[in-house]
């Protein structure tokens, strides 16, 4: 069985390669941004993005195996990200971990982006109990997810419009406060009033899917109507709507199936408000909440390699011919 695990993420605009054993010990995880290289253009550019991946791969697995204190020949088994994701860099990653699988001899394994972040909690909670309700929420996605097993999973709601992250992209380029946005409103926040500002909470009656587009038209409605509205009250009323939604929704999925816990997972897990407001709820319905570490949130490795270690325990090696695929979803259960 392959235990020690270089998993390799490329699928947006962050390069990362991490060590990581049994699912569960993490050697080394180095992440480099691309963030500046994007900042100018208020978004994540494809191609920058997939040039900056060819350049950057092969220093930072470097860095992640001297980091680890590995040697190539400790490596078992090569994961990397398949999708979903942008296609280009998808490519660079996928093509570079099937290099080093075939010159080093073991399995390469595709894994899922989205699982990738679910997993994310189990690095630093190996302990995790099934089965739970993973809230995920991205730039790119979210989703409440019914984890029944470990590659068990059943969607229990999803986005039917803009992702939570993407929201927080979008007020914030709006708000003129740049690129990427959640860190930027988050941090604002912290000065504004969150109750200043009525914004809607789309659907929040109606089973577990989520809107947010209507919020962030409500966002601009009332900056243009109110020019003078202070930016830190309009921040933090936003992010107090969608923190609502996430919550609320979260918490009935976790009651409706019986959950032992609820997980959070994704970029937007790192918002101070969603995480300190999802442990305060888990408290007072009596169920555990598994909120990973800020940099285990957003896009890194490890979780990567952690769910490849899974996926190859349960499936095999992936086909030298498995290639990326842009909308990859979660596999999904019966
Ligand atoms: O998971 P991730 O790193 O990349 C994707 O797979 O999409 O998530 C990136 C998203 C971006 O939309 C970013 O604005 C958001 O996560 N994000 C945050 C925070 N940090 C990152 N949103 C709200 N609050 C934060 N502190
Ligand atoms: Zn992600």
């Amino acid at each position: 069985m392959a235990d020690v695990i270089l998993g390799i993420e490329t699928s947006c605009d962050e390069t990362a390669a991490a060590v990581v054993e049994r699912a569960t010990h993490v050697r080394s995880s180095v992440v480099a941004s691309q963030i500046d290289r994007h900042a100018r253009y208020g978004g994540v550019v494809p191609e920058i993005a997939s040039r900056a991946h060819v350049e950057l791969l092969t220093p930072v697995v470097a860095q992640a195996l001297v980091e680890g204190g590995v040697a190539d020949q400790e490596i078992e088994a090569v994961a990397a990200t398949a999708g979903p994701g942008l296609v280009g860099s998808l490519l660079v990653g996928v093509s570079a971990a099937k290099a080093f699988a075939l010159v080093w001899d073991v399995p390469f394994v595709a894994v899922n982006h989205l699982e990738g972040h679910l997993y994310a909690s189990f690095l630093e909670e190996p302990d995790l109990e099934l089965p739970l309700v993973v809230l995920l929420v991205s730039g790119g996605h979210t989703l409440l997810v019914h984890m029944e097993d470990h590659g068990r999973y059943r969607q229990l709601g999803s986005t039917i419009d803009d992702a939570a992250g993407e929201a927080f992209d979008k007020v914030a380029r709006f708000l003129g406060l740049g690129y990427p946005g959640g860190p930027v409103i988050d941090r604002i926040a912290a000065d504004g009033d969150p109750h200043a500002i009525a914004f809607p909470r789309a659907m929040l009656d109606r089973d577990y899917d989520f809107s947010f587009s209507g919020l962030k038209t409500a966002v601009v409605n009332h900056v243009r109507k109110h020019p003078d509205v202070a930016t830190a009250d309009v921040a933090a009323s936003f992010q107090e709507a969608v923190v609502d939604v996430l919550v609320t929704k979260a918490r009935r999925a976790a009651r409706d199936v019986g959950a032992k816990g609820l997980c959070l997972g994704g970029g937007v897990a790192a918002n101070s408000s969603l995480r300190s407001r999802f442990v305060e709820a888990c408290d007072e319905d009596g169920i555990r909440p598994f909120v990973p570490s800020r940099s285990m949130c957003t896009d890194n490795a490890a979780m990567i390699a952690a769910a490849g270690w899974w996926r190859l325990r349960s499936d095999g090696p992936s086909p030298l011919d498995t290639g990326a695929t842009p909308n990859l979803r979660l596999p999904v259960a019966g």
